[in-house]
């Protein structure tokens, strides 16, 4: 078994809290960094390169297979430098990105904020990245399977996708990103949710989000597939939005509208929140996106309108808060057929995924469910 397994897995990774608090006395950006130089040195040992998940865990969501509905959100491997390591880390799916069609330097430092006393996190990095090129190098390599971490070449890859700050066409911007980038993606998500690009957040209201997906929609349909059998499919990787926890009335409904209208294959709920609920830490008034405990009960309230509006027409994944298998339950039984989580890895550390697809088997056990696909949206 297994379970003798995860459990020294476990202990190995209750080193975590001692990291931590080498981590912790370092600015959280260059924690970040620090973070990943050392992933990138573990290539070859220390990794199970396939996590050995319940069957009952695997699940399938716009055509693809996952191993198991824990993903790690978009954000922590901005440039595709880690994905492998990252799913013999036991996620499900890995998102890189976000990723612009031109480098950028991102927002001035420092621009991460650790919020200690309220487990969250404030961000205003500005969707600092190498650019579409640079990742696609390294993705591609992934591909072949002849880069380092040729070993991890299992578990899904989806590649976040967003516009320039300085750019004049910011819907160019998306439709460039979904040509770039769906050679080397399991699916594509289409980010215009997130709150430190002026103006971006913009493309998510009426008229322009019509725009946006026609537009997507459209590189898809004039690219049609190889192979002949496809007949009349999109071409390409499945395609993702994800939106923004801070809705207006009616946002929901017309999002999802809108979404399977141009036939996005699922919706992310969701991103960071500009709102401030309260918050102990010193931070708590710097301008950015919040993550982390205090977004979990908006980005459920979220869920469950985008659930409401959609009656289960289009599959949700759920992101923002999840820190336990409670909380990833939660979120299924809300109608999310998948989750996604990144803050919560910074305070429980790199065991957080295999802990969560542990607790999830067994709540599927316990609560009498066969997988997955049947809890979803059963609260
Ligand atoms: C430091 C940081 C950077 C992020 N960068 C991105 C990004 O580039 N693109 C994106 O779509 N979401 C980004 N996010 C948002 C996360 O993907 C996620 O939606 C959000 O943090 C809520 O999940 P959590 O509470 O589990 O962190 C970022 C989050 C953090 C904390």
């Amino acid at each position: 078994m297994p379970d003798q397994v995860r459990h020294d897995e476990w202990s190995r990774m209750r080193l975590y809290p001692m990291l931590r608090s080498f981590a912790f006395a370092l600015d959280a950006e260059a924690a970040h960094r620090a973070t990943i130089t050392v992933l990138k040195l573990r290539t070859g040992s220390g990794f199970t390169p396939e996590p050995d998940d319940a069957p009952t865990l695997q699940t399938t969501v716009a055509g693809l297979r996952f191993a198991n509905p824990i993903g790690l959100a978009a954000g922590f491997d901005k440039d595709g430098e880690v994905p492998g390591q990252m799913l013999g880390l036991g996620f499900g799916f890995v998102e890189v990105g976000t990723v612009t069609p031109r480098p950028q330097a991102g927002n001035p430092r420092p621009r991460l904020f650790r919020l200690i006393e309220d487990q969250a996190v404030i961000n205003r990095m500005g969707f600092n990245n190498e650019g579409q090129a640079a990742a696609r190098a390294r993705l591609a390599r992934r591909e072949r399977g002849s880069g380092p971490d040729a070993a991890y070449r299992t578990g899904l890859v989806g590649v976040n996708v967003g516009a320039n700050k300085d750019s004049a066409d910011r819907i160019a911007d998306y439709v460039a990103g979904v040509e770039a980038m769906s050679p080397v993606a399991d699916y594509l998500t289409i980010n215009i949710s997130s709150p430190n690009t002026p103006g971006l957040r913009g493309l998510q209201d009426e008229g322009a989000l019509d725009e946006l997906l026609a537009a997507v929609q459209q590189v898809r349909v004039d690219k049609p597939r190889s192979d002949a059998s496809s007949g009349s499919q999109p071409a390409g990787p499945p395609i993702f939005l994800k939106v923004a926890p801070d809705l207006a009335d009616g946002d929901a409904e017309r999002m999802v509208r809108a979404a399977i209208d141009h036939k996005i294959d699922a919706l992310i709920v969701s991103n960071t929140t500009v709102s401030r609920p309260p918050l102990k830490s010193r931070y708590a008034d710097e301008p950015g996106g919040l993550s982390g405990a205090p977004l979990k009960p908006l980005a459920l309230d979220a869920l469950r309108q985008f659930r409401r509006a959609s009656a289960g027409e289009i599959p949700l994944i759920g992101v923002g808060g999840i820190a336990t298998a409670e909380d990833a339950w939660q979120r299924i039984r809300a109608g999310a057929s998948l989750v996604q989580l990144y803050t919560a890895m910074v305070y429980e550390g790199p065991g957080i995924a295999r802990r969560i697809a542990y607790g999830l088997s067994r709540k599927l056990h316990q609560d009498g469910f066969a997988n997955i696909a049947e809890a979803v949206g059963s609260e």
